[in-house]
């Protein structure tokens, strides 16, 4: 399979991991020479409640023996994505109400980015420097990663950037911003939480200018960071909220959720200041209802920070030096770059996954699915530690 994996399908990097999949349960990814890969990766944040969580898989066969794809988004009532999006209003706070159901995280990022511009009728957008929002040509405008995205230039222009938790930083927030969007915490640039009522100062200043403050929660969001979303940690509501990666626990889906008074002005003047043809599949909705109550009906939320606190208590080595992140989202910042990527490729050859981080080249990844078990933990720390002390 992998020789045309890499002849017929498009490549992102030379060098891919290459797994061939046979199937995957729970916290396990099965190859098809019958080896069980245990997964501390859960496809980057994405399978929430573990690979083919048996509710998931009933909401889905249930939705689509009775109907798949029947209109364009915004068009019919549809039971999935109605239920769905009153829930989610259900449990966030106010004034955040009304939701907006996309494909990816990186088309609910520019449907959040149009959204923000068409509401203040400004154009100028603040984003963090070592972001990460999407890989689409206005999610890639927000990137200060030149080496990345010189050679799609030209992008959007009117984009400026501020260092995530420096205060100072916020005074280039002025009337002529339209918005502010950053990571509620920092996936790409090495887990980094912000600190010291950050969030709240930006939320202040972005409402003392008149700007609005949109907070991308696609990786911690779902429950990751042992809230529901990790902007409740910090004292700070967003005035537009981004979600995706583990919503729907393994299916393809984003989302953005502002009042109802932001929201209104994407459907008039013009009208359909926004569409799409799949947004609120019915299926991928009723995937993402049934991760949503698995997760408000047990304590796989709260279950998470007792998840990091073994986590940490079990991985010290010398040349682990730091582990950054909150709940599941953790990153093991090592010595060096050199010790980060074996390991990362030695743990494959153990049947571990582990993966890189995209801008802190001392990284690996642990996120695993929340429905983790104590003792799959176990295992795959003393994986890591083994192979620590043989490099
Ligand atoms: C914080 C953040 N924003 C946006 C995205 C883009 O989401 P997607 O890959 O679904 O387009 C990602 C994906 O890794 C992400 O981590």
């Amino acid at each position: 399979m992998n020789k045309d994996f890499l002849k017929y399908q498009a490549q992102t990097s030379p060098y891919p991991l290459g797994m061939e999949v046979s199937h995957a349960s729970g916290s396990y990814i099965y190859d098809t020479s019958g080896n069980a890969h245990l997964d501390f990766v859960a496809g980057v944040s994405a399978c929430t409640l573990g690979h083919c969580h048996p509710d998931v898989v009933a909401a889905i066969k249930n939705q689509v023996e009775k109907y798949m794809h029947v209109m364009v988004y915004g068009e019919y009532a549809q039971s999935p994505a109605t239920i769905y999006t009153k829930l989610l209003a259900d449990n966030l706070p106010k004034p955040l109400e009304v939701t907006y159901l996309v494909n990816s995280g990186t088309e609910a990022i520019e449907g959040a980015l149009k959204l923000a511009r068409r509401f203040t009728g400004r154009s100028e957008i603040i984003a963090a420097k070592s972001a990460y929002h999407g890989n689409t040509m206005g999610s890639l405008s927000l990137m200060d990663f030149e080496e990345r995205k010189s050679v799609f230039r030209p992008l959007l222009p009117d984009i400026y950037h501020i260092r995530f938790n420096n205060e100072k930083d916020l005074e280039k927030i002025t009337h002529k911003t339209a918005c502010v969007i950053l990571e509620t915490i920092q996936g790409g640039a090495g887990f980094i939480l912000p600190t010291n009522d950050y969030l709240k100062k930006v939320k202040a200043r972005c409402t003392a200018m008149g700007a609005l403050l949109i907070l991308d929660e696609i990786q911690p969001g779902f429950g990751r960071t042992g809230k529901l979303f990790a902007f409740e940690h910090y004292n700070c509501i967003p005035d537009i909220l981004v979600i995706g990666k583990g919503m729907a626990s393994g299916l393809p889906v984003g989302a953005f959720t502002a009042s109802k008074e932001i929201m209104d002005t994407l459907s008039e003047n013009p009208k359909m200041g926004h569409i799409t043809t799949f947004g609120g599949n019915p299926v991928i909705a009723a995937s993402s209802l049934a991760t949503l109550n698995a997760l408000l009906n047990s304590t796989i939320i709260t279950d998470t920070l007792k998840k990091e606190t073994l986590f940490k208590s079990l991985l010290k080595h010398p040349k682990i030096k730091e582990i950054r992140g909150k709940g599941l989202m953790l990153a093991l910042i090592m010595d060096s770059p050199e010790t980060a990527n074996e390991l990362v490729l030695r743990a494959k050859e153990k049947n571990l996954i582990l993966f890189w981080l995209l801008f802190e080249n001392r990284a690996v990844r642990v996120s695993p699915p929340l429905t983790i078990s104590e003792k799959e933990i176990k295992d795959g720390c003393a994986i890591i530690l083994a192979l620590l002390n043989t490099m």
